[in-house]
């Protein structure tokens, strides 16, 4: 039996049980404990923004909080040491860490300092119980709060791990206003959803009438990027487009000319394309894995803060055109959402029979990056 396939598209090879995890709870699980350890997107930080704010978010499907104690972000998996109840039970709110089973407050380092009759209970004061949250290292860039289980020999900061994402993430994220937020449940596993996200090559049987209908996009007129364990793709054959957009996003002279796409590892996208004329719009999205046959695929979608060269008089009619605007984007956005994720639920009833790699062309060369990346990821130790 074939081991592994040559991709056409980068010429390297995808294991032929690279559908495993789709399939096998346990190797599932294993995956996620290594995905874990890199920074991951956990929320917004307006969400924890006035001190004792807090919001609930998952982490390579353990269940975590972010909690602001003045100036520092703090993140905790959400389980009490005591008993294991989860301190946080709503999405967000504010208030200090007490939990409702019995009471144990922590502080802002996650120990737990006061327990109800602590002396007569446990013959000792609440410090000398030694009793802990499980930490999440935690770090912002623009208005993404990012978290990751510590681990040995995981010391990049999140500047460090996006690399020329960093500065381009800081600048789209400056919302002209509040992102519309959007979770949609997908039964399939989160890597077939990502793939779909980096193939150029199915829009005009999947999408026929919005991406599709131009036909077959030319190769040669686009540019794919990799840099780190992400990449990217913008739609204009200049081989320094992606350095320039994040030049452009480092002093603030970006102006949006084209579409692009970066998918940041493991499990983001973050799109920046055009609803007609001068119109931009951006969308963050994460497929955040729920089992090995399920995700949830989280949607903040808002104008994009960059300037365009709009006609002079469009200024003066924005305020009355805008609000449609921003419907017809979410019709746009949900339909396309939807036509990917029937094919990924199909993709994932037959994912039982896969014994073989994916064959990649060159419109499908990014999925094999990702996998190169995500193979490595998946090579390294665990303890
Ligand atoms: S389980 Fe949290 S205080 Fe008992
Ligand atoms: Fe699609």
């Amino acid at each position: 039996m074939t081991t592994g396939m040559t991709i056409i598209g980068s010429g390297k090879q995808i294991p032929a049980d690279w559908a495993k995890t789709l399939i096998d709870e346990q190797a599932f699980a294993a995956e996620q404990a290594r995905l874990g350890r890199k920074w991951n997107l956990l929320g917004l930080a307006a969400d924890a923004a006035r001190d004792g704010d807090w919001f609930r978010a998952t982490l390579a499907t353990r269940q975590v909080f972010v909690q602001r104690f003045g100036e520092a972000l703090r993140g905790f998996e959400n389980r009490c040491a005591h008993r294991f109840f989860p301190l946080r039970n709503e999405d967000k709110g504010n208030g200090p860490v007490v939990c409702g089973f019995h009471h144990w407050r922590y502080d802002r380092e996650g120990r737990a300092m006061g327990v109800p009759m602590c002396e007569e209970l446990f013959g000792k004061i609440p410090r000398d119980l030694g009793a802990t949250l499980a930490p999440v290292e935690v770090s912002v860039c623009g208005a993404l709060v990012f978290g990751r289980f510590p681990a040995p020999g995981e010391t990049e900061t999140l500047e460090q791990y996006l690399g020329d994402a960093f500065p381009i993430l800081a600048a789209i994220t400056r919302f002209p206003e509040a992102p519309h937020a959007v979770e949609t449940p997908v039964r399939a596993n989160w890597r077939v959803c990502y793939h779909i996200t980096h193939d150029d090559y199915h829009q005009v049987a999947v999408h026929p009438k919005t991406f599709g209908k131009n036909g077959y996009p030319r190769r040669e007129a686009m540019g794919y990027f990799r840099f780190g364990l992400h990449t990217a793709f913008l739609s204009t054959p200049d081989p320094d487009a992606f350095n320039k957009l994040a030049a452009g996003c480092r002093d603030g002279a970006f102006v949006s000319s084209h579409y692009f796409i970066m998918q940041l590892f493991p499990n983001m996208i973050v799109s920046h394309g055009r609803s007609d004329g001068q119109f931009w719009h951006v969308l963050v999205q994460q497929y955040s894995p729920v089992a090995h046959d399920r995700s949830l695929l989280r949607t903040w979608s808002f104008p994009s803060p960059f300037a365009a060269r709009h006609p002079r008089h469009v200024r003066w009619t924005r305020p009355f055109t805008d609000p449609g605007r921003r419907l017809a984007v979410r019709y746009f956005v949900g339909k396309i959402r939807d036509e990917d994720h029937v094919v990924c639920e199909r993709v994932q009833a037959n994912a039982g029979r896969i014994k073989t790699p994916p064959m990649l062309g060159a419109l499908e060369e990014r999925i094999g990056w990702f996998e190169e990346n995500y193979a490595r990821v998946m090579a390294d130790s665990i303890n």
